[in-house]
């Protein structure tokens, strides 16, 4: 067998697509396979791939027309390259991708991505394309091993997959199915894992992730409060987080974690889609715009500093100009440190695919609406830390030479000058510079 094997993996959409492409990475390494960055160099090439909405979809397909360039360039200097489609479009799409696309040899789903190498050995075996895209449960995890990556100061840890609520825009229930929590055993060791191997920050994720009820060692259901306190345990670890979150799965336990936990870090990011009532109840968010005011209060009130992310959707079918109104002023009203905003994209058998469209320049519109609240709310929070010290965890190095990037617990991306060397460490940074995007801003000390 050829031990020298290149994969290149391409990742498109959530940070839970990250974390099954660095598995997938952990899957074909003891068979040899080490990544490359540059596709031309590819035994192996993984798509990993988002369905959330169309553009993202579509892009997925102009990308393979790339890649079947280069397979063919590679086949002509006797080089065997060998495609595979993973993720939700695969999951979504299955063989039609084969159709579309006669250069992909593998197709598998977010819940059986687990038995790509067999798929990849198969392929080599007999010449033809395998589709893969059940839903074996609980099988992907306990057959994937123990995670080998990241070598990074922060990591991704999926605790939580799928999604029961069916909002009636979301492709996410038919792509990756059903709710399902790994047990507390399981999320435990991977984390001690991930800080033996010197990562300081842990970001918990999951389509629902507060949906959280993974088996606990006792037997029973445990929250994802709970989980967050037995991880915080964990020495070496210095920062939880998770996302994302639904309104609805707000417990008690977990708005009081943000007081008590001081592991657990000053962010939440809690999308909201509109600040409508009949939207929210068209889109089937079962909760109202009242109901997320008031659990912004208690959180607030739990941890005064706490910075809030939202997501929103403009032009959802039957969105009046007061509906969308009623958004911004929403957005107004609660100052998110974070609001990321999408045109409605209809996806194919979800509900509001099937619901009468608004048209395209009025998505556009009100999409710039919301860009423009949205800079200057960004801005003036990050203003607000200006003069300040910030404890920032880098990790990474900045864009330009010299420079050093990391977050601020409020996951502000932070730049400084400074060395390479301190990749992976906290230190205080008194802040002198803010855009709508980062801080910038001089290391003043070891963190206490
Ligand atoms: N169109 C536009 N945005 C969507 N999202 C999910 N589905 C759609 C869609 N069909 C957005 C939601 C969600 C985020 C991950 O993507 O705001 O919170
Ligand atoms: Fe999609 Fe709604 Fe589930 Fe989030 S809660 S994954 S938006 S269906």
């Amino acid at each position: 067998m050829n031990t020298h094997r290149k994969v290149h993996v391409k990742t498109f959409g959530c940070q839970m697509n990250v974390y099954d492409s660095e598995r997938m990475v952990d899957l074909l390494a003891p068979l040899g396979y080490s990544q490359t960055e540059t596709l031309e160099d590819a035994d192996v090439v993984i798509l990993n791939t988002c369905h959330i909405r169309e553009k993202a979809a579509e892009k997925v397909y102009s990308d393979l027309g790339r890649v079947r360039q280069v397979k063919r360039h590679r086949s002509a200097n006797g080089e065997e390259t060998i495609v595979a489609v993973a993720g939700c479009v695969a999951q979504a799409e299955g063989a039609e991708i084969l159709r579309r696309e006669a250069s992909v040899d593998v197709v598998v789903g977010p819940q059986s991505y687990h038995k790509l190498a067999d798929a990849i050995g198969r392929v080599r075996a007999t010449g033809q394309p395998v589709v893969d895209t059940e839903f074996p449960g609980d099988a992907k995890f306990a057959a994937m091993g123990k995670r080998v990556g990241p070598r990074t100061a922060t990591a991704f840890l999926t605790v939580q997959e799928g999604c029961d609520k069916f909002c009636a825009f979301c492709v996410v229930p038919y792509t990756r199915g059903a709710e399902y929590s790994r047990t507390v055993v399981e999320v435990e060791a991977e984390a001690r894992r991930l800080a033996e191997a010197g990562v300081r920050e842990i970001t918990l994720l999951g389509q629902n992730v507060n949906a959280y009820h993974g088996d606990g060692p006792d037997g029973r259901p445990w929250s994802l409060a709970r989980l967050v306190s037995r991880l915080a345990c964990i020495e070496g670890l210095e920062r939880l987080r998770y996302t994302t979150s639904h309104p609805r799965d707000m417990t008690d336990d977990l708005i009081a974690a943000h007081g008590d936990e001081a592991k657990l870090m000053p962010f939440l990011h809690l999308p909201i889609q509109s600040g409508s009532d009949r939207t929210l109840a068209a889109m089937n968010r079962k909760h109202t715009r009242e109901d997320y005011l008031s659990l912004v209060k208690r959180i607030r009130s739990a941890r005064p500093d706490i910075a809030l992310s939202t997501d929103i959707i403009v032009g959802f079918p039957g969105e009046t100009e007061q509906d969308f109104e009623d958004t911004l002023d929403l957005l107004e009203h609660l100052h998110f440190a974070q609001t990321y905003s999408f045109k409605y994209s209809p996806r194919p058998g979800t509900p509001a695919a099937a619901m009468a469209q608004l048209p395209d320049a009025v998505k556009i519109q009100r999409l710039q609406r919301v860009h423009d609240v949205v800079a200057r709310q960004q801005l003036a929070f990050n203003q607000g830390y200006v003069g300040r010290r910030l404890r920032v965890l880098f990790d990474r190095p900045g864009r330009r030479p010299g420079q050093l990037a990391g977050r601020s617990p409020y996951l502000q991306a932070v730049h400084v000058q400074g060395d390479n060397s301190l990749i992976g460490c906290s230190l205080e940074v008194e802040i002198q510079g803010a855009g709508p995007n980062s801080l910038s801003g001089t290391i003043v000390g070891r963190a206490p």
